[in-house]
């Protein structure tokens, strides 16, 4: 997700430092963002011209002091307090006053984080989706601690990013995900009680309901093992049943089926087009 915001950051006309844990990592975000503005290019929603004046924006390294004299910094780093919060450590040491410490997380609380960033009311949650560059919500989550300049400068980049924001409280899930991922275990639980066939069960939902993608295709889209890790949080978080993950999602996790991202979900990416593997 880093890779989407940095690109939607610089083609809305800000100078953008992407900073990522290894130079590897940095030239795969920078092939990433290449290939995804050479898409928006194919698909006329990007001009020649503006792809090249968004990547002359963008600059990756895996300094962290580059990132650390921005005006905003969004972290989108993996769904763990204990590495977000050392990371916001790190930076408040380097940072300048005026900086906003935003953080993408999905599921953990913005609280937690504020609380240990030596900043707490500018720190606030700018929670964005998948595709970045499509889609045009952005949560903007304050906490009880977040001032009123920080929401107003965090709305305002939203805004100038072409994207809607909409306002909620640092509740676990916010509001797109307390809703969403409910429905998504539902599928999966569906499944484990053969309800109907995946294919079936993700049609259902595209005709029946007009939701772009079935949900366990969106399954295999988020990754199975982030939808994990999202609902072992809100699990703990609420202790209600509808955030438990049901034991198929663990056993394809353990098995490796994270979905695209590992080539097999529910469906099986090595073909074209994708198609469904039977579990057992
Ligand atoms: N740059 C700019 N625009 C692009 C683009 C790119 N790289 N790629 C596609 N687009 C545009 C297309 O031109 C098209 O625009 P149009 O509607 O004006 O013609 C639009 O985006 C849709 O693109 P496509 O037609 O190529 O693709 P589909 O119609 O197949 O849609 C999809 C793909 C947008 C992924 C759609 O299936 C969808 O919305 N799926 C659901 C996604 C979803 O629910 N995401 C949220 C996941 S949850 C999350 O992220 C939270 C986290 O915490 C887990």
């Amino acid at each position: 997700m880093g890779s989407g915001i940095a690109q939607v950051a610089a083609a809305a006309g800000f100078e953008t430092r992407l900073r990522e844990i290894s130079s590897e990592l940095a030239a795969q975000a920078r092939a990433r963002i290449e290939r995804s503005l050479a898409v928006g290019v194919e698909k006329k929603k990007v001009t020649p011209a503006d792809r090249d004046a968004a990547l002359g924006r963008l600059s990756f390294g895996t300094d962290l002091a580059a990132v650390a004299t921005c005006d905003l910094i969004i972290e989108a780093v993996v769904e763990d307090l204990s590495a977000k919060s050392a990371l916001w450590v790190a930076l408040d040491a380097q940072a300048p006053a005026h900086t906003i410490f935003a953080t993408n997380t999905s599921s953990l609380t913005v609280t937690t984080m504020a609380a240990g960033s030596g900043r707490p009311d500018r720190m606030i949650g700018l929670h964005f989706f998948n595709p970045v560059p499509v889609m045009a919500l952005v949560e903007v989550v304050r906490t009880i601690m977040t001032s009123e300049d920080t929401i107003q400068r965090a709305t305002d980049f939203v805004h100038r990013l072409g994207k809607h924001p909409i306002a909620a409280r640092d509740t676990s899930g916010f509001v797109v995900n307390r809703l969403l991922v409910p429905y998504m275990l539902d599928a999966i639980r569906a499944v484990e009680q053969d309800v109907a066939s995946v294919e079936d069960i993700d049609t259902g939902m595209r005709l029946g309901a007009g939701h772009p993608m079935g949900p366990l295709t969106l399954l295999d889209f988020v990754g199975l093992d982030t939808t994990l890790r999202i609902a072992e949080i809100m699990f703990t978080e609420y202790r209600e049943t509808r955030f438990a993950p049901p034991p198929l999602l663990r056993q394809m996790v353990t098995a490796g089926l994270y979905g695209r991202k590992s080539g097999r979900g529910f469906y099986d990416y090595s073909v074209d087009p994708p198609r469904v593997v039977p579990l057992r």
